[in-house]
């Protein structure tokens, strides 16, 4: 069983929702680091303070920030790890590289989630978090393909991605990842 995994994908596609019913089947840790970032934002914290303003644009926060948070939290990790959200450029992703060679935790495979965009908006719409307006998914989406998307092949030519096709229902897309977990 692969205890190593990441989610890549758009945003809308599904990644923090697989990711969280992974983590409680087999305990592993799920790494978001939206979800990290939102928490110092609601806890007011100095970290959260620096990056509300670029969270709610639907910016990406700087490199520098994010990989020390995903350092800290790799570090605790026993039992596996699953990251959403991260990395989400080539620079990130060769950061991760390096990281996850010091702490000799390679990563085991990267479940690519494959979303029309239509579908991702219509599920962002109905969601409303705070950066779910129609401005904002519009830049997310933007970036995401500029930056983002070239992980893709980043990952295809390691030889570790695999393609889910997330326009499906919850349970069938999980079982999908659970067989190519195995
Ligand atoms: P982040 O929190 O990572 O947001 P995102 O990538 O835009 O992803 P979402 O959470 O919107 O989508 P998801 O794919 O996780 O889908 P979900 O499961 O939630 O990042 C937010 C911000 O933080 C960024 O814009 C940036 O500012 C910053 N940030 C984060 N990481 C960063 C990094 N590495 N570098 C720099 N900045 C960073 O599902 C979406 C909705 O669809 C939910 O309502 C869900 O219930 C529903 N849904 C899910 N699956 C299905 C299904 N199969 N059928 C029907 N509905 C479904």
């Amino acid at each position: 069983m692969k205890k190593h995994l990441l989610f890549l994908g758009a945003p809308g596609a599904g990644k923090g929702t697989q990711a969280e019913l992974l983590s409680q089947t087999y305990s592993y840790l799920h790494l978001s680091t939206g979800e990290l970032l939102r928490k110092e934002i609601e806890m007011n914290t100095i970290l959260g303070m620096q990056v509300k303003d670029i969270m709610n644009k639907g910016e990406l926060v700087s490199d520098e920030l994010v990989l020390k948070i995903v350092k800290q939290n790799l570090d605790n990790n026993k039992k596996g790890w699953i990251l959403d959200g991260y990395p989400r450029n080539l620079s990130q992703a060769n950061s991760l590289n390096k990281v996850l060679t010091e702490i000799n935790q390679p990563l085991e495979v990267v479940f690519y989630l494959d979303i029309p965009e239509e579908v991702l908006i219509k599920r962002l719409l109905l969601r409303g978090r705070k950066d779910d307006t129609e401005e904002t998914i519009r830049t997310r989406v933007d970036i995401y393909k500029k930056t983002t998307e070239p992980l893709i092949q980043y990952f295809k030519d390691l030889s570790l991605l695999e393609y889910i096709d997330a326009d499906r229902d919850l349970k069938t897309i999980s079982s999908d990842i659970e067989l190519k977990m195995a």
